[in-house]
């Protein structure tokens, strides 16, 4: 089973990725999170990668769809939720083409909604831990200040979450992500979501709209 969580920055696909991953017991491969873990050890793939994240512009397609093929070469687990990736028609069909030469396919594509004054709101707000990538805001606090629930790091701001940065990553995702919504309904696999309710029940919504598609038990 393959998930693709899609949706504008801010939207939640990480919180709810990581969430139902966790629940549902599927791997959660975050395009994003991999480049700022690479970029926090200072490796070559970080090297290469910064100068595009902290512009708000997108990785070039080749370092991001090497990326994601070298991951799907060495997974064992046929379960999984893409977050924030394909990010253009061209990583889609990517993506399509590599799973097809395996007999598989994207089964189902969580669109996920949210008004773009509260994208703008939720991501000058996020905080995110600097070890495991874990975002934080004020409706989803972390129990004790400044340290991530799940593993004890410290939190930080993106440095992309920045109001110019934003603006930008807004325009981006409207004219190189957004086409995808109609390339995944035509194909008959979108699942729209209104993510502006509760964390827990923007989870129960994407979880129930699964079960009602047969992509899990109910
Ligand atoms: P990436 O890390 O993928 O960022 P993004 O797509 O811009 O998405 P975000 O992580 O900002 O938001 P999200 O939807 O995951 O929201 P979250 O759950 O954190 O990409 C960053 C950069 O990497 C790109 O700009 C590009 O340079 C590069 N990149 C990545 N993938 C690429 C690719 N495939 N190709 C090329 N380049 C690529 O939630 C946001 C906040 O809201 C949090 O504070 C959270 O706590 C809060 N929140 C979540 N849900 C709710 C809710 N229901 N109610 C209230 N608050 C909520």
């Amino acid at each position: 089973m393959y998930i693709v969580f899609l949706g504008a920055p801010g939207a939640g696909k990480g919180t709810q990725a990581a969430k139902i991953a966790n629940e549902l017991g599927l791997a959660h491969i975050a395009t994003g999170d991999l480049f700022r873990q690479a970029i926090e050890v200072g490796n070559d793939l970080g090297k290469k990668v910064k100068k595009y994240m902290v512009k708000g512009v997108l990785v070039p397609d080749e370092i991001t769809v090497g990326l994601i093929m070298e991951r799907l070469a060495v997974l064992a687990q046929t379960r999984v939720i893409f977050d924030g990736f394909p990010r253009n028609l061209e990583q889609a069909k990517a993506l399509d083409g590599a799973l097809k030469k395996q007999n598989k396919a994207i089964d189902q594509v969580v669109y996920i909604k949210v008004a773009e004054d509260e994208l703008v709101q939720r991501l000058s707000k996020r905080w995110i831990c600097r070890n495991c990538q874990t975002p934080y805001g004020p409706h989803t606090p972390p129990r004790v200040s400044n340290q991530c629930d799940r593993c004890g790091g410290r939190l930080y701001q993106r440095p992309d979450d920045q109001p110019e940065t934003v603006r930008k990553r807004l325009k981006v995702y409207f004219s190189e992500t957004a086409p995808l919504i109609e390339y995944y309904r035509q194909q008959g696999k979108l699942l729209e979501v209104d993510g502006s309710g509760r964390v827990d029940s923007v989870a129960n919504n994407i979880i129930s709209a699964l079960g009602e598609r047969q992509f899990i038990a109910q």
